[in-house]
């Protein structure tokens, strides 16, 4: 038997200090959390991918009347990349929320999916949490593939 402890390393900052193209990926988030369409839950998440082709992609909750139909922010944004974009693989996303669980999950495919870590900027008001990869947000994620 073994007991074992994870330690998550992550950054809080504030915007101020955050690198410019954290800051910018930020931003693009919180713009894109403006076109939410969330009048159930009234909670507005905007996202934003950087793809490694240079591209910035915005997306965010859109809500429904039929509740389970709606998406969040982070995997509406994820799906359009790479629907849209098949090659490119996604370095870092920006979210104005902590990510729910089925999102973790989804991210942790894009990391998969791109060979390399996706790093996280997770925003809340001047609250910035930074991750170097999603396995610190989704450690013993579902992986069968
Ligand atoms: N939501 C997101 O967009 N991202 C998350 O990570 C958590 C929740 C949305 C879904 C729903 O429209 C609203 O926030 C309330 O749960």
């Amino acid at each position: 038997m073994n007991r074992s402890t994870l330690k998550i390393d992550y950054i809080e900052t504030v915007k101020e200090k955050l690198d410019p193209a954290d800051s910018e990926l930020a931003d693009m988030a919180f713009q894109a959390a403006q076109n939410a369409y969330s009048p159930y839950s009234g909670f507005r998440v905007g996202a934003a991918v950087r793809l490694d082709n240079g591209m910035i992609l915005q997306g965010n909750n859109q809500e429904n009347a039929s509740f389970p139909a709606g998406i969040c922010a982070e995997r509406a944004v994820v799906f359009y990349a790479h629907a849209n974009f098949p090659q490119a693989k996604i370095r870092a996303i920006a979210v104005t929320a902590s990510p729910c669980g089925v999102c973790r999950q989804v991210l942790l495919e894009s990391e998969k999916r791109a060979g390399a870590s996706v790093r996280l900027i997770l925003a809340n008001g001047d609250k910035f949490l930074l991750f170097k990869s999603v396995k610190d947000l989704l450690p013993f994620g579902f992986d069968s593939l």
